[in-house]
């Protein structure tokens, strides 16, 4: 039995041009578990994937908030959203609750469903956030609990990285074989990777981050507002990435044959790196799923050319960054905290 202090509860509230109609509250997980209740929507509204939309926003909500396990408690006697927009969420039964009143005196009773106790399981979270529609809700492809886990948790990790166990090639090559079906401008495929494992390369590498790196972290550390404490927190685990990159079993360079002119136009810039970030993700994804972790770092390009000729790497190829890859100390992470979506996204026009 643990004691929880309620978080605070965040209520949304449905619009249909203009009209309200429905809501849905979302409880935030002090103890990493989040509460969804309160879905109701005006007879009109239904089956239109609102409700489906609502209860995904508050899931999204209480992940935001740190909830890891988020539960949906149906409010009794009200609108019954059909089961099947729960299970297409990612949710599964798990009890069936009886509420007790006596004076000022609340108590749960809880009973199992018949059959076994099926563990639920994490409700979606990120992406699928969707905007109020007319669509009904579509059945996943894929099981949404695992996908939106590793969507979402799949975090920068420095000093979290296992640093005395090794990476056997093996791992790196098939996270790099899923990491080619990414996409890539006009199918040019000109991703390269270059794995250092050598301890002499690494400190030298580790020493050339640093030299370009310490200085470029400590001015943005200092420019850095008191609210940020997020932000705070980022750079001082990027400092000790600086004091301990040396250390981490393996650095993964991506590269990419071709260099972006001088003066280079959005256009030719957006295609050439937009043809290595999405792989150096999916390559980050991959890892993540076999635990081990990384973080993209970008700092030793400031000294790009020395690191070339280091690792022999030819004229006219460029280095994109440098990963840092270990296996990591336990796999469970934490989504960030962003912002909602709706706030970041434009429909149809900027100036809505
Ligand atoms: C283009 C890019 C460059 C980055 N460069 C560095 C870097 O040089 N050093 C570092 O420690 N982290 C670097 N990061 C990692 C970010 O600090 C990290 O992604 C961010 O703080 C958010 O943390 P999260 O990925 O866990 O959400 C970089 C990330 C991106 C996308």
């Amino acid at each position: 039995m643990r004691r929880a202090r309620a978080p605070p509860v965040r209520l949304f509230i449905a619009e249909i041009e203009g009209r309200d109609c429905g809501h849905v509250a979302a409880w935030g997980g002090r103890d990493g578990i989040g509460l969804v209740e309160w879905v109701y929507l005006v007879p009109e509204a239904r089956r239109r994937g609102i409700a489906s939309a609502l209860v995904a926003h508050a899931v999204e909500d209480a992940r935001g908030h740190g909830a890891e396990l988020v539960l949906i408690a149906p409010l009794e006697g009200s609108y019954d959203v059909p089961r099947r927009c729960y299970a297409a969420l990612g949710f599964r039964p798990w009890f069936r609750t009886t509420r007790y009143l006596r004076a000022c005196l609340s108590t749960l009773s809880t009973q199992r469903e018949s059959g076994p106790l099926l563990t639920p399981l994490r409700g979606r979270c990120g992406m699928r956030r969707s905007h109020p529609s007319n669509e009904a809700p579509m059945s996943a492809p894929f099981d949404l609990s695992v996908t939106d886990k590793l969507l979402s948790t799949t975090r920068a990790v420095r000093k979290r990285l296992d640093l005395e166990r090794p990476v056997p090639r093996g791992v790196l090559l098939e996270c790099i074989a899923l990491s080619q079906q990414a996409p890539t401008g006009s199918n040019s495929q000109t991703w390269r990777w270059l794995i250092v494992s050598d301890p002499d390369k690494r400190a030298e590498l580790a020493r050339m981050y640093k030299e370009g790196g310490a200085g470029y972290l400590d001015m943005a550390r200092q420019q850095l507002g008191d609210e940020a404490t997020q932000t705070k927190r980022v750079y001082d685990s990027a400092f000790w990435l600086v004091e301990n990159l040396a250390r981490v079993p393996v650095h993964v360079i991506p590269c990419m044959i071709g260099r972006l002119p001088e003066g280079a136009a959005n256009v030719a810039a957006a295609s050439m790196y937009g043809s290595i970030f999405p792989a150096v993700w999916s390559f980050q994804l991959a890892l993540r799923s076999r635990g081990l972790g990384s973080t993209l770092t970008t700092l030793h390009l400031f000294q790009e050319a020395e690191a070339a000729k280091l690792l022999g790497i030819p004229d006219g190829v460029s280095q994109v960054g440098l990963l840092p890859v270990a296996y990591t100390q336990g796999t469970e992470f934490k989504p960030a905290q962003r912002d909602a979506p709706e706030t970041i996204t434009h429909f149809d026009t900027w100036a809505d």
